[in-house]
């Protein structure tokens, strides 16, 4: 099995890489201690293509696969993990949804706004009163002639504060549980609805999270995705897909701690050598550097298998059960390695410890990614057996 990327595929990786360096690694600290949505530079990662980057050509995007997305997250959130999450619930969770299950007219009315950086995107799924058992919402958009009347809390929106472009899950028959649920796009421009409470967060400062609150809030039919019944199913496509792009990230995160403290280690001394010459310190860097290996290999497997059209929902969860959890021990030990200089702002450390944290949080907490693999490893058993 060959590892190595083809052409396109380092261009693109090379591109961000280039860009994140230049745009972003400078700005990171800035655009956390302010927490203010860094517009000039989602706008230059617009220009880049890295908004639209599986929306087809034909729709204004680069039209690029799965792996391309992933290696251009994971150098994005190195740069900045604000950039990378906004990035990625606009990537993942409102392009792709719209790309997949849109008709043609759908397509054409959302897609290139957001391909190309003039709409921001965000995903309704959650609510104040269910986020795991997401099939517990209580969002209502009751069919009145030709629109659905929208009625309830969303929480934990990201780009909540800045979208014009919302892809809504709710129930249009209550009745139902998992079966009455429908996906909807709701323009904020034609079907206003308000911005609630806009979180003051632990990390990724610089993309906003709020509530929104839809008061009966009309949609048109000619917005739901599919058909009404759907809607469960395209959250979870949804969220199969956009688990690749958060483990992209949490990768971006662990790299940057890492690369941060290596840099560290050979230039502090202590007891008259770097400290780096230490064995405690070498074996956490050879622990990070193992764990980064790792998710990379498994975020892969996740893209290449969606890419290959094959069933992947297994691996995108072990991708971001694994990737998300190493950025978590990874920025740990970096802010270990740091010392005293690690939990204090004049280093990045500690803020790659609050960036990382989120990831094995949203878009299914570790719990539900390791409830999605087993029941995927007991399934493949039971058809084994
Ligand atoms: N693909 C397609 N269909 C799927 C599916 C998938 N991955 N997973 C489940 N389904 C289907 C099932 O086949 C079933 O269909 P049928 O009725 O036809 O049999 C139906 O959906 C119901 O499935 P389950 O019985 O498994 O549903 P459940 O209620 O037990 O929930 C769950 C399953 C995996 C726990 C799901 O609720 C889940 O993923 N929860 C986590 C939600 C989540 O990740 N939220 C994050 C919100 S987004 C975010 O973070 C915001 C942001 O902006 C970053």
């Amino acid at each position: 099995m060959d590892l190595t990327l083809q052409d396109t595929h380092q261009m693109i990786q090379e591109t961000a890489k280039a860009f994140a360096d230049k745009e972003l690694l400078p700005a990171a600290q800035k655009i956390d201690k302010e927490g203010v949505f860094p517009s000039e530079k989602v706008a230059k990662m617009a220009a880049l293509g890295l908004m639209g980057m599986a929306v087809p050509e034909q729709y204004d995007g680069a039209g690029l696969d799965t792996l391309a997305y992933a290696l251009a997250m994971e150098e994005i959130s190195r740069g900045c993990a604000s950039c990378g999450v906004i990035m990625s619930a606009h990537n993942s969770l409102v392009c792709d949804p719209i790309k997949l299950f849109g008709n043609a007219d759908q397509r054409r009315r959302f897609l290139p706004p957001l391909a190309t950086g003039r709409r921001i995107g965000c995903f309704a799924l959650s609510e104040p009163g269910s986020g795991s058992d997401a099939a517990g919402m209580r969002t209502t958009a009751i069919r009145d002639g030709d629109h659905y009347v929208v009625n309830g809390t969303k929480n934990w929106i990201t780009n909540g504060q800045e979208a014009q472009t919302c892809v809504l899950i709710a129930h249009t028959n209550p009745a139902e549980r998992h079966r009455g649920i429908s996906a909807l796009v709701v323009d904020r421009l034609e079907s206003p609805y308000g911005i609630g409470k806009v979180e003051d967060k632990f990390g990724i400062k610089g993309s906003s999270t709020t509530s929104l609150v839809f008061e009966d809030t009309r949609v048109p039919v000619a917005n739901l995705l599919g058909q009404e019944g759907d809607g469960f199913k395209v959250a979870m496509v949804t969220l199969d897909g956009g688990r690749i792009g958060i483990a992209a990230q949490a990768l971006g995160i662990a790299r940057v701690a890492f690369e941060e403290a290596l840099r560290y280690s050979r230039e502090r001394s202590a007891f008259g050598k770097v400290i780096g010459d230490f064995g405690a310190i070498q074996e956490m860097l050879a622990d990070m550097a193992t764990d980064i290996e790792a998710a990379r290999l498994l975020i892969w497997r996740a893209a290449t298998a969606k890419d290959a059209g094959q069933k992947y929902g297994k691996f995108s969860a072990m991708a971001k059960l694994h990737a998300s959890e190493t950025a978590a021990r990874v920025c740990h030990k970096a802010l270990q390695i740091h010392g005293g200089y690690g939990y204090v702002k004049d280093y990045n450390a500690e803020r790659h410890v609050r960036d990382a944290r989120i990831t094995e949080i949203y878009e299914g907490t570790s719990e539900i990614q390791r409830l999605v693999i087993a029941r995927e490893t007991l399934s493949e058993y039971a058809a084994m057996a």
